[in-house]
C-alpha cells in the first residue's frame, strides 16, 4: 500500500506537536517550583535537574524531544513550500473556515517566533547544562548543578524577562490552533468532541502561556 505523502507529513506533524504539547506541560510543571520562595526553590529546581539529567529513560525521551523538535520544523517547511508550489497565486478572498482565524492563517510567522525563542531558550540553559558550553555552571550546597542560579541571574535581566514574556503570545496562539489541528488531522471529527476540543486548546494555551510567561517576572522580583 503506497502512502500518501502529504498525508504523511501532515500526520508527522501531528504526532510530533502532540509530543511537544505533553513536553510542555511537564515541563512548566516543574518550571513552577521557581515561584517558591528562593532557597527552597533552589534545593528542589536542582535536585530535579539532576535526576533529569542521570536517568537513562529520561535521557531517551529527550532524544525524542530533539527529534520531533526537528521533524516538527522540517515538515511544517515542506508542507509550506509544496502548498506555495501548489497555489502560487494567493487568493483575493478566502472563505474556508479553516483560514477565517488570524492564527491557522499565520502559523508559518507562529512557528518561526517559537523556533527562535527555543533555539535562544536552549543556547541560555541546555547548551550551558548539558553541553558545557559558554559560562561555566557552579553547584549549590547539595552538590547538585546550581541551574537554579542560571535560571535566577537569566531572569534578573529585564531584557530576557521581556522577551521570555513576549514570546509566550505567539506561543499561546500556536499552540492554540495547533492542538485543535493535529486532532483534526489524526481523524479526531466528533461534532461535540470538535467543540470541546476548541475548549481544551484555549486552556491548555492560556496555561502553558501565561504560566512560561509569570515565571520571569515572579524570578525577576525575587
Ligand atoms: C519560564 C520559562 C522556562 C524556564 C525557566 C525553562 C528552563 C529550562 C531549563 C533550566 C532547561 C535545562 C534543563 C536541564 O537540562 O537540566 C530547559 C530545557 C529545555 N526547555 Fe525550557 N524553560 C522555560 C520555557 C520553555 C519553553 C516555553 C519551551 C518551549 C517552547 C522550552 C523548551 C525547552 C527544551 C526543548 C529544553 C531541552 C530539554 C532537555 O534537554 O531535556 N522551555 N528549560
Amino acid at each position: 500500500m503506497k502512502i500518501n505523502p502529504l498525508f504523511f507529513r501532515k500526520n508527522m506533524m501531528a504526532l510530533t506537536g502532540l509530543f511537544l504539547c505533553l513536553f510542555l506541560i511537564v515541563h512548566l510543571s516543574a518550571n513552577c517550583l521557581l515561584l517558591l520562595p528562593k532557597e527552597t526553590a533552589r534545593g528542589l529546581y536542582n535536585a530535579y535537574s539532576t535526576w533529569l539529567r542521570e536517568n537513562p529513560l529520561i535521557m531517551i525521551i529527550a532524544y525524542a524531544l530533539y527529534l520531533s523538535i526537528i521533524l516538527h520544523t522540517i515538515y511544517a517547511l515542506v508542507i509550506t513550500i509544496r502548498n506555495k508550489q501548489a497555489k502560487p497565486v494567493k487568493y483575493a478572498v478566502n472563505h474556508t473556515q479553516e483560514n477565517s482565524r488570524w492564527a491557522s492563517q499565520n502559523m508559518g510567522i507562529l512557528g518561526i517566533l517559537v523556533l527562535i525563542f527555543i533555539v535562544i531558550h536552549l543556547v541560555n540553559f541546555w547548551a550551558r547544562v548539558k553541553l558545557g558550553i559558554g559560562e561555566e555552571v557552579g553547584y549549590d550546597a547539595a552538590g547538585n548543578k546550581d541551574i537554579y542560579e542560571v535560571t535566577y541571574t537569566l531572569f534578573h535581566n529585564v531584557y530576557y524577562v521581556i522577551f521570555y514574556t513576549l514570546l509566550m503570545i505567539p506561543l499561546g496562539l500556536h499552540l492554540h490552533h495547533g492542538l485543535q489541528s493535529a486532532f483534526k488531522t489524526l481523524g479526531f471529527y466528533h461534532k461535540r468532541g470538535l467543540i470541546l476540543l476548541a475548549k481544551v486548546s484555549l486552556i491548555y494555551a492560556i496555561v502553558v502561556a501565561v504560566g512560561f510567561g509569570i515565571i520571569p517576572i515572579v524570578v525577576y522580583f525575587q
